[in-house]
């Protein structure tokens, strides 16, 4: 299914967002607050990540994005990178089975060749397993950067489109069909936990028009209270995709008529 771009069209705004792309900040201080190890904020991210995936299905959201490991994450100390893609392969092994019976298709975006090839053979399973599930998409973001995917879709459409169509008649859709996520709808709602206020080389081309929601909340106590202010916020956004008010405005009247 193609999806409108936010920048070639004006998509439905609907009030319940159909995507939510998530970074999922401050498992690290969580656990340095209670003098535990980095580490244990991350295994207690894992419960944040089941309740949150838990929340938005029964919320009826269509597509969530969480970013686990950014492509700039392997700058992080090595003993911590161990951890978190142990994590991923018991995350992988331990919850595979329960996402499927609950109708969850898994997808990872993401540079994969730079993981063991047990990880990347996990992911194709999981990725099959569940491929014609229908009830949410639950993407994972590893070793994902925002200007990665830029440039693996640049050079497909230097490949591919480019040849094929020549250079003149190449157009914005030409370009987004090789993103990482060209299967989804771009993010209505971003969430950064964590305090910080940037997009950390996230989705950069799919944000383009999504509404960016910062909380303080570290990750591993956001939960679904937490998720539910996130989307009160996002139901007082007035989407106006570069339109002035009074054109919402007057479209509104039309429906309701
Ligand atoms: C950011 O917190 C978190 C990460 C880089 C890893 C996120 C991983 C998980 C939540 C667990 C694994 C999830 C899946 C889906 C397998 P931080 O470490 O940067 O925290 P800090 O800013 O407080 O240091």
């Amino acid at each position: 299914m193609a999806y409108t771009s936010s920048t070639m069209g004006v998509p439905v705004a609907v009030e319940m967002p159909r995507h939510i792309a998530v970074i999922m900040d401050g498992n690290g201080r969580w656990a340095t607050q209670r003098r535990l190890p980095r580490v244990a904020g991350h295994t207690k991210g894992v419960e944040a990540v089941r309740a949150m995936v838990e929340a938005c299905a029964r919320r009826n959201i269509s597509y969530l994005t969480l970013f686990a490991f950014s492509s700039e994450n392997w700058r992080r100390p090595t003993d911590e990178i161990s951890f978190l893609m142990r994590l991923f392969v018991s995350v992988l092994e331990r919850e595979i089975g329960k996402m499927h019976s609950n109708g969850i298709r898994l997808r990872v975006i993401g540079d994969l060749t730079k993981f063991e090839p047990r990880i990347q053979e996990l992911v194709r399973g999981a990725e099959a397993k569940t491929a014609n599930n229908q009830r949410m998409t639950l993407t994972i973001a590893a070793n994902y950067g925002g200007r990665w995917d830029l440039t693996q879709a640049a050079y497909k459409l230097a490949e591919q489109a480019v040849a094929e169509k020549g250079m003149q008649s190449i157009g914005e859709a030409d370009f987004s069909k090789y993103l990482a996520m060209a299967y989804a709808p771009e993010p209505d709602l971003f969430i950064r936990t964590g305090g910080e206020q940037r997009l950390s080389n996230f989705l950069l081309w799919q944000c383009a028009y999504t509404e960016l929601y910062f909380t303080d909340i570290f990750w591993p106590d956001f939960d679904a209270s937490a998720l539910d202010l996130a989307l009160d916020w996002y139901c007082q956004r007035e989407r106006r995709f570069g339109r002035i008010s009074a054109q919402l405005e007057s479209e509104e009247k039309q429906i309701s008529c």
